[in-house]
């Protein structure tokens, strides 16, 4: 399995501070935003990661990450030229993927919790697709999945006015060698982009999307306000002085992975 990290955007809503610098490398306490994305697809194993960003901030991400050999990963560079959408990713990393399962990640999530790494690791042999579930109070903001008892996903949706759920979908999703061909043929929504949540609709109408509950000990934040901005960076702080731990640390990662 490879990994996708999406980190292009205009970031509108951090305006004016993301005009001159890209969000996904705004700090969030003490590292860059992109470190702790960028850890979790290391906590999973994936050695192999695709960065996609904007034309014109590519060259500061490699300033920032090379090509990864630091690590002991190897970091590719694509550009998006317009924000077309999360799926678009799968279609500027087909060659990248070259016929391989993946997990596409935003570069403004924020994932932390105790087992996590080991979670993800167990599902990188993914057949069809497979997103998680996570409990929040506004759903409404995010794309929401509705699920039965046994787990069966039910319907998934952008952002609804009315949701069927309070399980919010996190941006990362795991997908199987089809992905690519997939997002090719799906078809922009009424804002002009190609979805994620169409794309995982491609997998739910063939009854291969599969939806696991993250527990409550995870936290997941995106970070793409300033307020939860300013919430992630006084979170990590809080977490890296209260147990002494340190949070998205990619070269402390990759020497426990033993790849440095
Ligand atoms: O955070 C999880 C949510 O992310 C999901 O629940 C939603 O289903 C999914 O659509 C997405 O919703 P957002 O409204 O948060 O997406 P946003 O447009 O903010 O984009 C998320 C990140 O991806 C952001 O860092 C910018 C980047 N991006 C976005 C677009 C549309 C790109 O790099 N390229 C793009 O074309």
């Amino acid at each position: 399995m490879k990994g996708i990290i999406l980190a292009g955007g205009t970031g509108t809503r951090l305006h004016p501070i993301t005009r001159a610098v890209s969000k996904q490398l705004l700090p969030i306490y003490d590292k860059p935003m992109i470190f702790y994305p960028l850890s979790t697809l290391m906590l999973s194993g994936l050695r192999e990661i695709l960065l996609i960003t904007t034309p014109h901030d590519q060259d500061a991400f490699f300033r920032l990450l090379g090509d990864g050999s630091q690590l002991g990963v190897k970091i590719s560079y694509v550009v998006q030229d317009q924000p077309n959408g999360l799926a678009e990713a799968l279609i500027l990393g087909e060659k990248f993927l070259d016929g391989e399962k993946c997990a596409l990640i935003l570069g403004d999530n924020l994932f932390y919790g105790p087992g996590l790494g080991t979670h993800l690791q167990e599902n990188t042999g993914v057949e069809g697709a497979l997103i998680f579930a996570y409990q929040v109070s506004d759903p409404s903001a995010y794309g929401v999945v509705d699920f039965d008892e046994q787990g069966n996903v039910l319907s998934i949706e952008e952002k609804p006015k009315e949701p069927k759920s309070n399980y919010a979908v996190p941006g990362i999703y795991f997908y199987d060698e089809r992905a690519s061909d997939f997002a090719r043929h799906l078809v922009p929504s009424a804002r002009g982009e190609l979805e994620i949540t169409a794309l995982n609709n491609a997998y739910l109408e063939r009854n291969e999307l599969r939806v696991e509950v993250l527990s409550r000990a995870t936290t997941w934040l995106d970070t793409g306000t300033h307020e939860s901005l300013y919430e992630a960076g006084g979170l990590i702080r809080t977490l890296q002085h209260r147990t002494g731990m340190r949070i998205g640390d990619v070269e402390q990662i990759a020497r426990d992975q033993g790849w440095i």
